[in-house]
């Protein structure tokens, strides 16, 4: 297997960063001990999985995406293991994986490394292990607080374990994030009140809060279909969406996008950055990267298949299967999507400089008198209905 080379890497002296912009990595860990029968990530089940296999595939991509910038690369400010499982990855791994990043890339001193775990997989000397690594933010995919409902999703932890993955993170890193799946079947608004105030009271600093969506092709969409899984209707999930406003942003920890809250400075820098439209590299099977190269926008996406990625790595040294350059339209319409999604939204006389367009100022008072749009200080931001209906906003504006 290919391991990373000292000969493989630009000279040191000619690493110097292009551009100040925020630059990001996302590292996709494609496996997981079990399929929660709600999602439809890139996420598989192996009997078995030798990381380090896995892991020098990771470090070639990683070297040839390097290579597509040049001998001058942007300074690396965010770091994001997802998956996948990404806490089913040795220390080892993890640091093997960093350091191939140092490697390659200039780092910002205060760069933020984030890894996602799930509590089924957490334990505390994993957890220093990651730290030792230089992971300084952790996500847990804790999903619900009550285990009819963590059975009822297909888990395979309790809530027992998930509050003990909580404080080992604390004892451990900077920032803990908690992913929570809300309008659950059956669940009611006090319901999940009482259980995001359990939520907040744990103090981490950010928190996930995704309504579950019922994806096709899934055992979930199954049910759904047959009448088995109920999910809340259209009005008790609007009262689900504002109970979850109302508490969190009275606990200081407000929406900052459609589903995650923080308090202030503790969003995810390496989030934010997908939302403002910024540029990351995305390595590991199914990962998505969007690259400024010689001026143009490319979107690149990888294998999904983690065998079919490996075989890829092996015979060409990477498995991008696509690199496509976006037109102007294309990219503005994303950055767009991308930027509405977010509480500041969007900045319109640099994305209209940055497009060399000018969106039209009528249909901005038509979407304020119906209250899906605000428009101040040159900011355009879709209020809390518009952001639930945000694909047809876009649709409106990009028109
Ligand atoms: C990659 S997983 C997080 C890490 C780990 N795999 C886990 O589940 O603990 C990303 C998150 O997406 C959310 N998610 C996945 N499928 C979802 C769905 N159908 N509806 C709502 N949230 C979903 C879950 O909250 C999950 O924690
Ligand atoms: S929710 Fe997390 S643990 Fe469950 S299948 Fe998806 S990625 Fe794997």
């Amino acid at each position: 297997m290919h391991g990373p080379s000292r000969n493989s890497l630009p000279p040191r002296a000619f690493r110097t960063p292009v551009s100040c912009e925020p630059f990001g990595i996302y590292v996709h860990w494609p496996f997981c001990t079990a399929k929660c029968p709600y999602c439809d990530f890139n996420s598989h089940v192996r009997s078995r999985v030798d990381d380090s296999e896995w892991v020098s595939g990771v470090i070639r991509e990683l070297e040839y995406v390097a290579g597509l910038h040049g001998p001058s690369r942007p300074m690396v400010e965010t770091i994001f293991f997802g998956g996948g499982t990404p806490s089913l990855m040795s220390g080892k791994s993890v640091a093997a994986v960093l350091d191939t990043i140092a490697k390659l890339w200039p780092i910002a001193p205060a760069v933020e490394t984030t890894l996602e775990s799930n509590p089924a997989s957490a334990d505390a000397e994993r957890f220093r292990d990651y730290r030792r690594a230089g992971v300084n933010r952790l996500s847990l995919g804790a999903q619900a607080l009550n285990d009819a409902d963590l059975k009822m999703l297909g888990r395979l932890h309790g809530v027992a374990e998930a509050k003990a993955a909580v404080r080992f993170a604390q004892a451990c890193f900077d920032h803990v994030s908690l992913d929570l799946i809300y309008a659950r079947p059956h669940q009611t608004v006090e319901q999940w009140r009482s259980e995001l105030q359990q939520a907040l009271a744990f103090g981490t600093d950010h928190l996930s809060l995704y309504q579950l969506t019922i994806e096709p092709a899934t055992p979930f969409a199954v049910l759904a279909r047959t009448g088995a899984l109920a999910v809340p209707n259209d009005d008790t999930a609007a009262a689900l969406y504002e109970a979850t406003q109302e508490i969190t942003e009275a606990a200081g920890l407000p929406a900052y996008e459609i589903s995650n809250h923080a308090n202030s400075g503790a969003e995810c820098r390496h989030n934010l950055l997908y939302w403002r439209y910024g540029d990351y590299a995305g390595v590991g099977p199914g990962a998505h990267g969007r690259l400024t190269l010689g001026g143009r926008r490319i979107a690149t996406a990888t294998e999904r298949l983690p065998e079919r990625w490996r075989a890829r790595i092996e015979t060409e040294g990477h498995a991008l299967v696509e690199r496509n350059e976006l037109s102007s339209d294309d990219a503005a319409r994303e950055h767009l999507l991308m930027n509405l999604r977010l509480t500041e939204g969007l900045d319109v006389a640099s994305y209209e400089s940055r497009w060399g367009l000018s969106l039209n100022r009528s249909r901005f008072k038509t979407l304020q008198d119906e209250r899906l749009l605000e428009f101040s200080k040159g900011r355009l931001a879709a209020t809390p209905s518009g952001r639930l209906v945000l694909n047809s906003l876009i649709a409106e504006l990009a028109d």
